[in-house]
């Protein structure tokens, strides 16, 4: 075996490892705790020897992810006191002219035992997610029409965005934030970029590797 098979083979070896530490570097800059200034972010994956460059790009958050990320439950509580008259919030809270809402984030429309909700809200037919509630809250009449809610909604996004952070705290099981699921769901997404990205890139340096082999090999038969 002449020198040069050796050098070909470590060659191949160490652009191999390059290869696997760019990754890693990657994985090091994504992952790193690094809030962004502005929401969203954009992840370039390098073109690692004939892999697909992949982009991923991640849109800006909605405003509603946002408000809650800055959101504050004991505010909400102070908005609660408008809802009051009709609802309570406590664990076990008796039903009002409105169900009790322990736990509704989360939770299916018109599912609170022994309330009986009118027929709009019992076809409404949804889960009271951030964004379903929120809408609801903003104009109740618009967003289930002939809801027997009697109530305007409230007009400041903010309020809505802190009421459902107090919300967010009357449940045995909080439901994670927009942004928190959005951002674990990028993030899953990317890395799964980069794997597929890390395998095609190994993939092509064993092709190399072997076609060295081959080659050095060829090399060495005698003519
Ligand atoms: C004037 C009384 C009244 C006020 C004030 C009021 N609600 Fe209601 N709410 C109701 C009634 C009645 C229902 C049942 C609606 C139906 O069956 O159509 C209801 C239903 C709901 C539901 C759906 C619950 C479920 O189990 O599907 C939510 C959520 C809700 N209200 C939240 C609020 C919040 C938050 C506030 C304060 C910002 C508020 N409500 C203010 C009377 C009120």
């Amino acid at each position: 075996m002449g020198d040069l098979f050796w050098n070909k083979i470590f060659g191949a070896v160490l652009a191999t490892v390059l290869v696997m530490f760019g990754i890693k570097e990657l994985g090091h800059a994504l992952i790193h705790p690094h809030e962004p200034e502005v929401p969203g972010y954009k992840i370039a994956v390098a073109d690692e020897g004939g892999a697909d460059k992949k982009d991923v790009e991640v849109a800006e958050a909605p405003s509603l992810a946002q408000l809650l990320s800055e959101a504050s439950a004991s505010s909400g509580e102070r908005v609660s006191k408008k809802c009051a008259a009709c609802h309570s919030f406590e664990k076990g809270g008796p039903n009002k002219i409105g169900p009790n809402l322990w736990g509704v984030l989360g939770s299916p429309s018109a599912n609170h035992a022994g309330f009986s909700y009118s027929d709009a809200m019992k076809s409404f037919g949804k889960t009271w997610d951030y964004e379903t509630l929120s809408t609801f809250l903003a104009k109740p009449k618009a967003a289930v029409p002939g809801t027997a809610m009697g109530f305007a909604g409230l007009k400041k996004p903010k309020d809505i965005a802190n009421l459902l952070a107090y919300l967010r705290t009357l449940s045995d099981a909080p439901l994670p934030l927009p942004a928190v699921a959005q951002k674990a769901a990028d993030v899953a997404e990317a890395v799964t970029n980069m794997a597929e990205a890390g395998v095609d890139a190994l993939t092509d340096a064993t092709t190399h590797v072997q076609e060295q082999v081959n080659e050095a090999a060829e090399a060495q038969q005698p003519e």
